[in-house]
Protein backbone atom coordinates (compact mmCIF):
# COMPACT_ATOMS: atom_id res chain seq x y z
CA UNK A 1 0.00 0.00 0.00
CA UNK A 2 1.32 3.35 -1.07
CA UNK A 3 1.82 5.53 1.82
CA UNK A 4 3.05 9.79 1.95
CA UNK A 5 5.97 9.52 3.69
CA UNK A 6 6.54 13.26 2.55
CA UNK A 7 7.11 14.72 5.80
CA UNK A 8 8.46 11.10 7.62
CA UNK A 9 12.43 11.13 8.94
CA UNK A 10 14.56 8.49 9.53
CA UNK A 11 17.64 7.77 11.02
CA UNK A 12 19.47 4.39 10.99
CA UNK A 13 22.12 3.28 13.98
CA UNK A 14 24.84 0.68 12.56
CA UNK A 15 26.93 -1.49 14.40
CA UNK A 16 29.89 -3.99 12.98
CA UNK A 17 31.98 -4.81 9.54
CA UNK A 18 31.65 -2.69 6.64
CA UNK A 19 29.42 -5.37 4.93
CA UNK A 20 26.93 -3.40 7.69
CA UNK A 21 27.93 -0.10 7.12
CA UNK A 22 27.00 -0.67 3.29
CA UNK A 23 23.81 -2.63 4.20
CA UNK A 24 22.97 1.05 6.03
CA UNK A 25 23.25 2.81 2.80
CA UNK A 26 21.57 0.53 0.40
CA UNK A 27 18.58 0.83 3.15
CA UNK A 28 18.73 4.60 3.47
CA UNK A 29 19.32 4.92 -0.14
CA UNK A 30 15.94 2.97 -0.65
CA UNK A 31 14.04 4.92 1.78
CA UNK A 32 14.64 8.41 0.04
CA UNK A 33 13.72 6.78 -3.28
CA UNK A 34 10.11 6.11 -0.96
CA UNK A 35 9.75 9.68 -0.31
CA UNK A 36 11.71 9.59 2.95
CA UNK A 37 13.80 11.99 4.59
CA UNK A 38 17.10 12.16 6.47
CA UNK A 39 17.00 12.79 10.46
CA UNK A 40 18.65 15.34 11.59
CA UNK A 41 19.09 13.31 14.66
CA UNK A 42 17.10 10.42 16.33
CA UNK A 43 15.03 12.81 18.39
CA UNK A 44 13.87 13.96 15.28
CA UNK A 45 13.25 10.37 13.40
CA UNK A 46 10.01 8.71 13.20
CA UNK A 47 11.73 5.59 12.42
CA UNK A 48 14.63 4.38 13.76
CA UNK A 49 16.53 1.02 12.40
CA UNK A 50 19.19 -0.51 14.41
CA UNK A 51 21.68 -2.07 12.26
CA UNK A 52 22.93 -4.87 14.43
CA UNK A 53 26.25 -7.14 14.56
CA UNK A 54 26.78 -10.67 16.42
CA UNK A 55 30.00 -11.70 15.37
CA UNK A 56 31.35 -11.28 19.42
CA UNK A 57 28.14 -11.25 22.30
CA UNK A 58 29.23 -7.51 23.24
CA UNK A 59 27.96 -6.45 19.90
CA UNK A 60 24.71 -8.53 20.63
CA UNK A 61 24.56 -7.50 23.98
CA UNK A 62 24.68 -3.91 22.56
CA UNK A 63 21.61 -3.92 21.27
CA UNK A 64 19.51 -5.62 24.21
CA UNK A 65 20.93 -2.61 26.15
CA UNK A 66 19.88 0.23 23.07
CA UNK A 67 16.45 -1.84 23.17
CA UNK A 68 16.11 -1.07 26.87
CA UNK A 69 16.86 2.40 26.47
CA UNK A 70 14.72 3.09 23.45
CA UNK A 71 11.01 2.44 25.12
CA UNK A 72 10.84 5.78 25.72
CA UNK A 73 12.41 7.08 22.36
CA UNK A 74 9.31 5.05 20.64
CA UNK A 75 6.55 6.26 23.69
CA UNK A 76 8.21 10.49 22.83
CA UNK A 77 6.13 10.72 20.20
CA UNK A 78 3.62 9.17 17.73
CA UNK A 79 3.75 7.06 14.94
CA UNK A 80 7.25 6.26 15.74
CA UNK A 81 8.69 2.89 13.94
CA UNK A 82 11.40 1.10 15.19
CA UNK A 83 13.23 -1.64 12.69
CA UNK A 84 15.52 -4.09 13.86
CA UNK A 85 18.00 -5.58 10.94
CA UNK A 86 21.21 -7.03 10.71
CA UNK A 87 23.13 -10.64 11.74
CA UNK A 88 21.50 -10.48 15.97
CA UNK A 89 17.86 -9.65 13.78
CA UNK A 90 18.83 -12.88 11.10
CA UNK A 91 19.42 -15.12 14.26
CA UNK A 92 16.88 -14.14 16.38
CA UNK A 93 13.75 -13.53 14.39
CA UNK A 94 10.53 -13.46 15.84
CA UNK A 95 12.24 -13.83 19.14
CA UNK A 96 12.91 -10.39 19.12
CA UNK A 97 8.93 -9.07 18.35
CA UNK A 98 8.22 -11.36 21.31
CA UNK A 99 10.80 -9.93 23.96
CA UNK A 100 10.73 -6.25 22.81
CA UNK A 101 7.18 -4.80 22.58
CA UNK A 102 8.92 -1.56 21.00
CA UNK A 103 10.55 -3.12 18.48
CA UNK A 104 7.79 -2.77 14.98
CA UNK A 105 9.58 -5.40 12.76
CA UNK A 106 12.84 -7.37 12.21
CA UNK A 107 14.29 -7.52 8.97
CA UNK A 108 17.15 -10.29 7.57
CA UNK A 109 20.17 -9.80 5.79
CA UNK A 110 18.77 -10.84 3.10
CA UNK A 111 15.60 -8.70 3.36
CA UNK A 112 16.95 -5.16 2.71
CA UNK A 113 14.84 -4.61 -0.16
CA UNK A 114 12.03 -5.41 2.29
CA UNK A 115 12.20 -2.66 4.70
CA UNK A 116 9.76 -0.21 2.80
CA UNK A 117 6.62 -2.27 3.01
CA UNK A 118 7.87 -3.54 6.58
CA UNK A 119 7.82 0.36 7.78
CA UNK A 120 4.41 0.57 6.09
CA UNK A 121 2.68 -2.19 7.64
CA UNK A 122 3.94 -1.27 11.16
CA UNK A 123 2.32 2.46 10.58
CA UNK A 124 -0.77 0.00 9.80
CA UNK A 125 -0.18 -1.74 13.23
CA UNK A 126 1.55 -4.94 12.50
CA UNK A 127 4.28 -6.41 13.68
CA UNK A 128 6.19 -8.59 11.40
CA UNK A 129 9.79 -10.60 11.47
CA UNK A 130 11.10 -11.02 7.53
CA UNK A 131 14.16 -13.21 7.85
CA UNK A 132 13.62 -15.44 5.00
CA UNK A 133 16.81 -16.82 3.14
CA UNK A 134 16.74 -15.21 -0.59
CA UNK A 135 19.23 -17.38 -3.95
CA UNK A 136 18.79 -15.02 -5.95
CA UNK A 137 21.61 -13.03 -6.99
CA UNK A 138 18.53 -9.96 -7.58
CA UNK A 139 18.94 -9.48 -3.92
CA UNK A 140 21.65 -7.36 -4.34
CA UNK A 141 19.89 -5.05 -6.83
CA UNK A 142 19.05 -1.48 -5.77
CA UNK A 143 18.13 1.81 -7.51
CA UNK A 144 20.93 4.06 -8.10
CA UNK A 145 21.53 6.76 -5.44
CA UNK A 146 19.13 9.24 -4.93
CA UNK A 147 20.27 12.94 -4.97
CA UNK A 148 19.85 13.36 -1.37
CA UNK A 149 21.98 10.39 -0.38
CA UNK A 150 24.88 12.09 1.65
CA UNK A 151 28.20 9.74 1.06
CA UNK A 152 30.00 9.04 4.18
CA UNK A 153 33.29 9.97 2.15
CA UNK A 154 32.87 11.18 -0.39
CA UNK A 155 34.97 10.05 -3.64
CA UNK A 156 34.78 6.28 -1.73
CA UNK A 157 31.68 3.89 -1.69
CA UNK A 158 31.79 0.34 -1.41
CA UNK A 159 30.34 -2.45 -3.79
CA UNK A 160 29.23 -5.99 -2.90
CA UNK A 161 30.23 -8.72 -5.09
CA UNK A 162 29.57 -11.67 -3.29
CA UNK A 163 27.65 -12.10 0.33
CA UNK A 164 28.27 -15.57 2.82
CA UNK A 165 30.36 -17.86 3.60
CA UNK A 166 30.95 -21.47 3.07
CA UNK A 167 34.05 -21.66 4.81
CA UNK A 168 32.27 -22.72 9.04
CA UNK A 169 35.28 -21.47 10.97
CA UNK A 170 34.56 -23.18 13.86
CA UNK A 171 34.61 -20.03 15.71
CA UNK A 172 32.45 -17.99 13.37
CA UNK A 173 28.44 -16.79 13.39
CA UNK A 174 28.66 -15.43 9.94
CA UNK A 175 27.74 -18.52 8.03
CA UNK A 176 24.62 -18.87 10.11
CA UNK A 177 23.70 -14.72 9.53
CA UNK A 178 25.01 -14.24 6.12
CA UNK A 179 23.77 -17.82 4.07
CA UNK A 180 25.61 -19.14 1.73
CA UNK A 181 28.28 -17.79 -0.99
CA UNK A 182 26.46 -16.31 -3.95
CA UNK A 183 28.19 -14.35 -6.17
CA UNK A 184 26.87 -11.21 -7.97
CA UNK A 185 27.11 -10.89 -12.29
CA UNK A 186 29.97 -9.00 -13.52
CA UNK A 187 27.61 -7.01 -15.36
CA UNK A 188 25.28 -5.60 -12.41
CA UNK A 189 29.24 -4.68 -11.13
CA UNK A 190 30.49 -2.84 -13.67
CA UNK A 191 27.40 -1.08 -14.29
CA UNK A 192 27.28 0.17 -10.64
CA UNK A 193 30.73 1.05 -10.62
CA UNK A 194 30.42 2.75 -13.89
CA UNK A 195 27.32 4.70 -12.11
CA UNK A 196 28.90 5.42 -9.08
CA UNK A 197 32.33 6.40 -11.08
CA UNK A 198 29.83 9.32 -13.09
CA UNK A 199 28.74 10.74 -9.76
CA UNK A 200 32.54 11.49 -8.73
CA UNK A 201 33.59 8.15 -6.74
CA UNK A 202 37.40 7.39 -7.37
CA UNK A 203 38.21 4.63 -4.89
CA UNK A 204 35.73 1.39 -4.97
CA UNK A 205 36.13 -1.22 -1.93
CA UNK A 206 34.65 -4.55 -3.32
CA UNK A 207 32.79 -6.32 -0.37
CA UNK A 208 32.21 -9.88 0.33
CA UNK A 209 32.70 -12.31 3.30
CA UNK A 210 35.24 -14.53 1.58
CA UNK A 211 35.59 -11.60 -1.58
CA UNK A 212 37.91 -13.64 -3.30
CA UNK A 213 35.80 -16.89 -3.57
CA UNK A 214 33.90 -14.26 -5.75
CA UNK A 215 32.43 -17.01 -8.76
CA UNK A 216 34.39 -20.43 -7.37
CA UNK A 217 31.15 -22.32 -7.14
CA UNK A 218 30.08 -21.40 -10.48
CA UNK A 219 33.30 -21.97 -11.66
CA UNK A 220 33.24 -25.41 -10.20
CA UNK A 221 29.96 -26.68 -11.70
CA UNK A 222 30.96 -25.03 -15.16
CA UNK A 223 28.25 -22.07 -15.33
CA UNK A 224 30.70 -19.39 -14.73
CA UNK A 225 28.82 -17.78 -18.22
CA UNK A 226 25.63 -19.19 -17.28
CA UNK A 227 25.61 -17.50 -14.09
CA UNK A 228 27.50 -13.79 -15.31
CA UNK A 229 30.39 -14.71 -12.78
CA UNK A 230 34.22 -14.75 -13.86
CA UNK A 231 37.34 -14.94 -12.41
CA UNK A 232 37.72 -12.21 -9.27
CA UNK A 233 41.03 -11.03 -11.15
CA UNK A 234 39.68 -10.43 -14.22
CA UNK A 235 36.73 -8.47 -12.43
CA UNK A 236 39.43 -6.74 -10.88
CA UNK A 237 40.82 -5.77 -14.64
CA UNK A 238 37.76 -4.66 -15.71
CA UNK A 239 36.67 -2.31 -13.01
CA UNK A 240 40.24 -1.17 -13.08
CA UNK A 241 39.41 -0.12 -16.59
CA UNK A 242 36.32 2.08 -15.90
CA UNK A 243 36.64 5.65 -16.54
CA UNK A 244 37.36 7.79 -13.42
CA UNK A 245 38.56 4.83 -11.20
CA UNK A 246 41.93 5.20 -9.62
CA UNK A 247 41.71 3.34 -6.65
CA UNK A 248 40.53 -0.62 -6.35
CA UNK A 249 40.39 -2.67 -3.01
CA UNK A 250 38.56 -5.69 -1.98
CA UNK A 251 38.04 -7.04 1.85
CA UNK A 252 38.14 -9.01 3.29
CA UNK A 253 39.39 -12.25 1.71
CA UNK A 254 40.24 -15.62 2.65
CA UNK A 255 44.09 -17.13 2.33
CA UNK A 256 42.64 -20.05 0.83
CA UNK A 257 41.64 -18.71 -1.96
CA UNK A 258 43.98 -16.14 -3.67
CA UNK A 259 45.04 -17.61 -7.43
CA UNK A 260 48.20 -16.91 -9.28
CA UNK A 261 46.09 -14.07 -11.34
CA UNK A 262 45.42 -12.55 -7.87
CA UNK A 263 48.56 -12.38 -7.09
CA UNK A 264 50.15 -11.01 -10.14
CA UNK A 265 46.84 -8.90 -10.13
CA UNK A 266 49.08 -6.76 -7.24
CA UNK A 267 52.00 -6.27 -9.24
CA UNK A 268 50.51 -5.63 -12.53
CA UNK A 269 47.29 -3.50 -11.86
CA UNK A 270 48.50 0.31 -10.66
CA UNK A 271 44.90 0.84 -9.55
CA UNK A 272 44.79 -2.11 -7.52
CA UNK A 273 46.33 -0.56 -4.17
CA UNK A 274 49.01 -1.76 -2.17
CA UNK A 275 46.71 -2.99 0.73
CA UNK A 276 45.75 -6.71 1.34
CA UNK A 277 43.43 -7.19 4.63
CA UNK A 278 44.43 -10.99 5.05
CA UNK A 279 42.66 -12.67 8.36
CA UNK A 280 45.65 -14.67 9.84
CA UNK A 281 43.53 -15.44 13.12
CA UNK A 282 46.36 -17.52 14.61
CA UNK A 283 50.21 -18.13 14.23
CA UNK A 284 49.47 -21.56 15.93
CA UNK A 285 49.17 -25.28 13.50
CA UNK A 286 47.47 -26.35 16.38
CA UNK A 287 44.80 -23.64 16.61
CA UNK A 288 44.26 -23.03 12.96
CA UNK A 289 43.64 -27.20 12.90
CA UNK A 290 41.22 -26.76 16.08
CA UNK A 291 39.87 -23.44 14.43
CA UNK A 292 39.04 -25.42 11.07
CA UNK A 293 40.63 -22.33 9.09
CA UNK A 294 42.53 -24.87 6.56
CA UNK A 295 45.90 -23.57 6.45
CA UNK A 296 48.67 -24.07 7.86
CA UNK A 297 51.27 -21.19 9.09
CA UNK A 298 53.70 -22.34 6.48
CA UNK A 299 51.29 -21.81 4.02
CA UNK A 300 49.98 -18.81 4.76
CA UNK A 301 53.84 -17.51 5.10
CA UNK A 302 54.25 -18.56 1.80
CA UNK A 303 51.19 -16.70 0.40
CA UNK A 304 52.50 -13.37 1.94
CA UNK A 305 55.74 -13.55 0.55
CA UNK A 306 54.34 -14.19 -2.89
CA UNK A 307 52.05 -11.71 -2.49
CA UNK A 308 55.37 -9.21 -1.47
CA UNK A 309 57.34 -10.25 -4.21
CA UNK A 310 54.77 -9.61 -6.67
CA UNK A 311 54.21 -6.38 -5.04
CA UNK A 312 56.86 -5.42 -2.74
CA UNK A 313 55.34 -2.16 -1.04
CA UNK A 314 52.23 -4.32 -0.23
CA UNK A 315 50.99 -3.36 3.14
CA UNK A 316 49.35 -6.47 4.83
CA UNK A 317 47.20 -6.42 8.05
CA UNK A 318 45.31 -8.81 9.74
CA UNK A 319 42.74 -10.18 12.21
CA UNK A 320 43.83 -12.49 14.78
CA UNK A 321 41.67 -13.94 17.82
CA UNK A 322 43.25 -14.84 20.98
CA UNK A 323 42.09 -17.45 23.60
CA UNK A 324 40.38 -19.95 21.40
CA UNK A 325 39.65 -23.01 23.51
CA UNK A 326 42.84 -25.00 23.68
CA UNK A 327 45.26 -22.62 23.05
CA UNK A 328 48.24 -22.89 25.21
CA UNK A 329 50.74 -20.51 26.31
CA UNK A 330 53.00 -22.06 23.91
CA UNK A 331 50.32 -21.51 20.73
CA UNK A 332 50.22 -18.21 22.02
CA UNK A 333 54.02 -17.48 21.95
CA UNK A 334 53.80 -19.09 17.88
CA UNK A 335 51.32 -16.44 17.29
CA UNK A 336 53.38 -13.52 18.48
CA UNK A 337 56.28 -15.07 17.28
CA UNK A 338 54.61 -15.16 13.61
CA UNK A 339 53.28 -12.17 13.89
CA UNK A 340 56.57 -10.69 14.51
CA UNK A 341 58.15 -12.27 11.54
CA UNK A 342 55.47 -11.29 9.10
CA UNK A 343 56.02 -7.65 10.28
CA UNK A 344 51.50 -6.68 9.41
CA UNK A 345 51.57 -3.33 9.32
CA UNK A 346 48.52 -3.28 11.70
CA UNK A 347 45.94 -6.19 13.46
CA UNK A 348 41.89 -6.46 14.96
CA UNK A 349 43.19 -8.72 18.02
CA UNK A 350 39.90 -10.12 19.68
CA UNK A 351 39.89 -12.43 22.35
CA UNK A 352 37.61 -15.25 21.15
CA UNK A 353 33.66 -15.05 22.52
CA UNK A 354 31.59 -17.95 21.95
CA UNK A 355 28.55 -17.29 19.79
CA UNK A 356 25.16 -19.65 19.56
CA UNK A 357 25.17 -22.42 16.88
CA UNK A 358 28.62 -22.42 16.69
CA UNK A 359 30.55 -25.60 17.14
CA UNK A 360 33.41 -23.91 19.06
CA UNK A 361 30.78 -23.16 21.59
CA UNK A 362 31.03 -26.14 23.78
CA UNK A 363 34.53 -27.04 23.09
CA UNK A 364 36.88 -28.16 25.93
CA UNK A 365 39.60 -26.12 27.13
CA UNK A 366 37.82 -22.50 26.97
CA UNK A 367 40.56 -20.07 28.21
CA UNK A 368 40.03 -18.16 31.24
CA UNK A 369 39.15 -14.58 30.99
CA UNK A 370 41.96 -13.13 32.26
CA UNK A 371 44.40 -15.33 30.51
CA UNK A 372 43.03 -14.33 27.40
CA UNK A 373 43.43 -10.21 28.30
CA UNK A 374 46.87 -10.88 29.44
CA UNK A 375 47.41 -12.58 26.04
CA UNK A 376 45.51 -9.75 24.14
CA UNK A 377 47.47 -6.73 25.95
CA UNK A 378 51.00 -8.87 24.51
CA UNK A 379 49.88 -9.32 21.22
CA UNK A 380 48.50 -5.47 21.22
CA UNK A 381 51.52 -3.96 22.52
CA UNK A 382 54.17 -6.17 20.21
CA UNK A 383 51.28 -4.64 16.64
CA UNK A 384 51.84 -0.98 18.01
CA UNK A 385 56.20 -1.18 17.65
CA UNK A 386 55.06 -3.27 14.39
CA UNK A 387 52.87 -0.80 13.46
CA UNK A 388 55.08 2.58 14.90
CA UNK A 389 58.12 1.09 13.04
CA UNK A 390 56.37 0.40 9.33
CA UNK A 391 54.92 4.24 9.67
CA UNK A 392 59.10 5.24 10.52
CA UNK A 393 60.29 3.49 7.68
CA UNK A 394 57.28 5.66 5.83
CA UNK A 395 59.15 9.39 6.61
CA UNK A 396 60.66 10.81 3.42
CA UNK A 397 58.14 8.80 1.28
CA UNK A 398 55.75 10.18 -1.19
CA UNK A 399 52.35 9.14 -1.42
CA UNK A 400 49.04 10.41 -2.14
CA UNK A 401 45.57 10.58 0.03
CA UNK A 402 42.16 10.64 -0.97
CA UNK A 403 40.86 14.01 1.45
CA UNK A 404 38.37 12.93 3.45
CA UNK A 405 38.21 16.09 5.38
CA UNK A 406 39.60 18.77 8.24
CA UNK A 407 41.12 16.93 10.67
CA UNK A 408 39.14 15.71 14.03
CA UNK A 409 42.08 17.57 15.99
CA UNK A 410 41.32 21.27 13.70
CA UNK A 411 43.78 24.10 12.86
CA UNK A 412 45.22 23.76 9.55
CA UNK A 413 45.18 19.68 9.52
CA UNK A 414 43.37 18.31 7.49
CA UNK A 415 42.87 14.04 6.72
CA UNK A 416 42.51 11.76 4.24
CA UNK A 417 43.52 8.09 3.14
CA UNK A 418 46.78 6.88 1.74
CA UNK A 419 46.72 3.66 -1.02
CA UNK A 420 48.62 1.77 1.87
CA UNK A 421 45.31 2.30 3.86
CA UNK A 422 46.34 4.90 6.47
CA UNK A 423 45.42 7.75 7.66
CA UNK A 424 47.39 10.71 7.20
CA UNK A 425 46.85 13.97 8.92
CA UNK A 426 48.39 17.10 6.47
CA UNK A 427 48.98 20.06 6.92
CA UNK A 428 47.09 21.75 4.07
CA UNK A 429 48.45 24.64 1.45
CA UNK A 430 47.29 27.85 0.61
CA UNK A 431 44.01 26.28 -1.18
CA UNK A 432 41.58 24.78 0.71
CA UNK A 433 41.74 20.65 0.47
CA UNK A 434 39.29 19.00 -1.89
CA UNK A 435 37.16 16.32 -0.20
CA UNK A 436 36.72 13.35 -2.09
CA UNK A 437 39.97 13.57 -4.18
CA UNK A 438 43.30 12.78 -4.33
CA UNK A 439 46.09 14.81 -3.52
CA UNK A 440 49.86 14.10 -3.39
CA UNK A 441 51.20 14.32 -0.02
CA UNK A 442 55.19 13.62 1.61
CA UNK A 443 55.11 12.09 5.05
CA UNK A 444 57.14 14.06 7.64
CA UNK A 445 56.30 12.11 10.65
CA UNK A 446 54.81 8.97 11.69
CA UNK A 447 52.48 8.31 15.31
CA UNK A 448 51.54 5.18 16.79
CA UNK A 449 48.03 5.53 14.83
CA UNK A 450 48.56 7.71 11.54
CA UNK A 451 51.00 9.46 9.63
CA UNK A 452 51.76 13.43 9.25
CA UNK A 453 52.86 14.93 6.04
CA UNK A 454 52.24 17.96 4.24
CA UNK A 455 50.37 18.70 0.92
CA UNK A 456 52.15 19.41 -2.31
CA UNK A 457 51.48 22.12 -3.96
CA UNK A 458 50.48 20.52 -7.49
CA UNK A 459 52.10 23.50 -10.11
CA UNK A 460 55.19 22.76 -7.81
CA UNK A 461 57.26 19.83 -9.14
CA UNK A 462 57.49 16.72 -6.72
CA UNK A 463 61.40 16.63 -6.98
CA UNK A 464 61.70 20.40 -7.04
CA UNK A 465 59.55 20.76 -3.91
CA UNK A 466 61.81 17.58 -2.55
CA UNK A 467 65.44 18.86 -2.94
CA UNK A 468 64.30 22.09 -1.15
N1 LIG B 1 35.20 -14.39 18.73
C1 LIG B 1 36.18 -13.45 18.55
N2 LIG B 1 36.50 -12.94 17.35
C2 LIG B 1 35.81 -13.40 16.28
N3 LIG B 1 35.89 -13.10 14.97
C3 LIG B 1 34.97 -13.82 14.30
N4 LIG B 1 34.28 -14.59 15.15
C4 LIG B 1 34.78 -14.36 16.39
C5 LIG B 1 34.50 -14.88 17.68
N5 LIG B 1 33.56 -15.80 17.88
C6 LIG B 1 36.89 -12.17 14.43
C7 LIG B 1 37.80 -12.84 13.40
C8 LIG B 1 37.29 -12.28 12.11
C9 LIG B 1 36.85 -10.90 12.52
C10 LIG B 1 35.91 -10.23 11.58
O1 LIG B 1 36.22 -11.11 13.77
O2 LIG B 1 39.12 -12.42 13.64
O3 LIG B 1 38.28 -12.24 11.09
FE1 LIG C 1 33.69 -16.42 9.45
FE2 LIG C 1 35.65 -18.07 8.58
FE3 LIG C 1 33.67 -17.31 6.92
FE4 LIG C 1 35.51 -15.51 7.67
S1 LIG C 1 35.91 -17.39 6.46
S2 LIG C 1 33.27 -15.19 7.63
S3 LIG C 1 35.92 -16.15 9.79
S4 LIG C 1 33.45 -18.58 8.76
Amino acid sequence: MALSHNKLKFHVRTYGCQMNVHDTEKVSNLLLHEGWSAAASEEKADLLLINTCSIRDKAEHRLYSDLGLLSDWKKDKTPRVLGVGGCVAQQEGDELLRRFKQVDFVFGTHNLRLVPDLVTAALLGQRKAQIDTNKNPDRFDFPERHPDFEEKTPGRAFVTIMEGCDMFCRFCVVPLTRGREISRGWEAILSEINSLSRKGVVDVTLLGQTVNAYGRHDVKRGVMVKKGTKPFSDLIADIARVEGIKRVRYTSPHPMFFDQGLIDAHGSLPELCPHVHLPLQSGSNHVLELMRRRYDRETFGRLVQKLRESRKDLAITTDLIVGFPGESDLDFEETLEFVRDLRFVDSYSFKYSPRPGTPAKGDPGQVPAEVAQERLERLQALQGDLTLSYHRERIGSRTEVLVTGPSRKGGSQWQGRDPYNRVVNFTRGADEPPVGELVPIRVVEATPHSLIGEAFVPSVGLNERESQ
